[in-house]
């Protein structure tokens, strides 16, 4: 067993490095068994949700490893479209094979997808699309996709869910005709994929924006793409709202503001003084007047994303005023604040909001992880306050940060792993 233990009260000062973005390199991990060549993804993080997609190629018959830093994957001995329960319980991830396994082979089929524990999560978005773009779904004990046509067609996604627009656009980009797909996603780490899949010689246009046409491609030619993933975004966030609590000075090497301008418009000019050039951020400087952050309204991307808002929420407990935040993204996303409770933090759920009464005297606190997310929030609670705080389930933490108590230690945290 491994817990964090976090003596708080220190500034943060330094450099971080940030890792590529782990929602990224997750679909693109799965985008991989449509190219079947040889896929190398730079900085890729050693988190523990890649580690399963990881094994789930090699299940599949591919081959998947570390060369230092770039994640290797070989794609082309995949024979297998069956992903059985021990495959994909944990990680919700999993459901990206869906469309590459469908685009590949025509057959997909897969046990109930896990995931983070924040509340349902059902795949009944994906699998509407898949059916408008005429592949038959057998919904059992697991389920089993199969493309009765692969001429292309239009869908209209009901709600902007990342997944099932990452699913269709894989599941249709080796077809006989042309996909539109109506009110997708937006988020960069979808922009990504479709430069992978375009790298690789697919033909996708329109990420970022609300309608993504793919012109289907019979075949793909080449044997090796190398590609660098976007840089989380949500890592930057979670970095910025620990110096929000902490104080202090941090250093980015050119991370996307426009990727985070939703965290930047509650906590510029309130916590921090932000320092950008040309479109990136360099340096944050905290000031430590932090009035509360208002109401923030948590919805899908441009809008403040629902995977920083537990560590906004620890970081308003720090504020001086009152915070309101709605989550309608994942509506009952707040389980990890019994956690924040336990230091003495003023915060209210009701239904899909949480209100958070700044300025109440916190104290050190054992707390348990119950998410990654939830996870990282009570990192940051236990950084701000003098004392020694610790935190288990360490290992829902290490599903998406690559040694984050070693970043944080650089910046001058007092922050260990032990083991026990
Ligand atoms: C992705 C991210 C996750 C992030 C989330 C929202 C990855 C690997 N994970 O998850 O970190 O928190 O986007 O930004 O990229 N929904 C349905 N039916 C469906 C699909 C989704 O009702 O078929 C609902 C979900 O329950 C949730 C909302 O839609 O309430 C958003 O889910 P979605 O955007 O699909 O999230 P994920 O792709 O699972």
């Amino acid at each position: 067993m491994e817990k964090f233990v976090v003596r708080g009260g220190n500034k943060l000062f330094g450099e971080i490095e940030i890792q590529s973005a782990k929602n990224s390199v997750l679909p693109l991990i799965a985008a991989s068994i449509i190219y079947e060549g040889k896929t190398y993804i730079e900085d890729c993080p050693k988190i523990y949700d890649v580690l399963v997609m990881m094994k789930i190629i090699e299940k599949l018959g591919g081959k998947a490893y570390f060369d230092k830093n770039t994640l290797v994957l070989d794609t082309e001995g995949v024979n297998d479209w069956n992903l059985p329960e021990d495959m994909t319980k944990e990680i919700r991830a999993s459901l990206f094979t869906v469309g590459a396994l469908l685009s590949r082979f025509g057959y997909a089929s897969i046990s109930a997808p896990g995931g983070c524990n924040i509340g349902s999560r059902p795949i009944d978005i994906h699998i509407d699309c898949l059916k408008d773009l005429g592949v038959n779904v057998y919904e059992g004990e697991s389920f089993s996709f199969s493309k009765k046509t692969n001429n292309g067609g239009i869908t209209k996604l009901r709600y902007k869910s990342v997944g099932a627009t990452e699913n269709a656009i894989m599941a249709s980009v080796k077809s006989n005709g042309v996909t539109v797909i109506e009110n997708v996603a937006k988020e960069p780490e979808i922009v990504d994929l479709q430069n992978y899949l375009n790298a690789i010689g697919g033909k996708i246009s329109g990420a970022g924006s609300d309608r993504i046409v793919i012109e289907g491609v019979k075949k793909f030619n080449g044997k090796e793409v190398r590609f660098k993933p976007v840089k989380d975004r949500i890592e930057v966030g979670t970095f910025i709202l620990a110096g929000a609590v902490c104080g202090g000075e941090l250093r980015f090497k050119g991370e996307s503001f426009e990727n985070s301008s939703a965290l930047i418009k509650i906590i510029e000019h309130n916590a921090c003084k932000i320092y950008s050039k040309n479109g990136k951020i360099e340096c944050v400087k905290f000031d430590g007047q932090t009035h509360g952050y208002g109401f923030v309204s948590v919805d899908p991307y441009p809008s403040f994303p629902t995977d920083l808002q537990p560590q906004l929420v620890a970081a308003a407990s720090f504020s001086d005023g009152l915070t309101v935040v709605v989550d309608n993204v994942f509506k009952r996303r707040f389980g990890y604040t019994e956690q924040l409770k336990k230091t003495g933090a003023d915060i209210a759920v009701y239904d899909n909001a949480c209100v958070i009464n700044g300025g109440k005297k916190l104290s050190s606190a054992e707390m348990i992880a119950g998410d990654l997310r939830g996870g990282a929030a009570l990192i940051i609670q236990a950084l701000g306050i003098c004392g020694e705080s610790t935190i288990s389930g360490v290992r829902h933490i290490d599903r998406g940060y690559d040694g984050i108590e070693e970043k944080l230690h650089l910046l001058g945290a007092d922050i260990h792993r032990i083991y026990y």
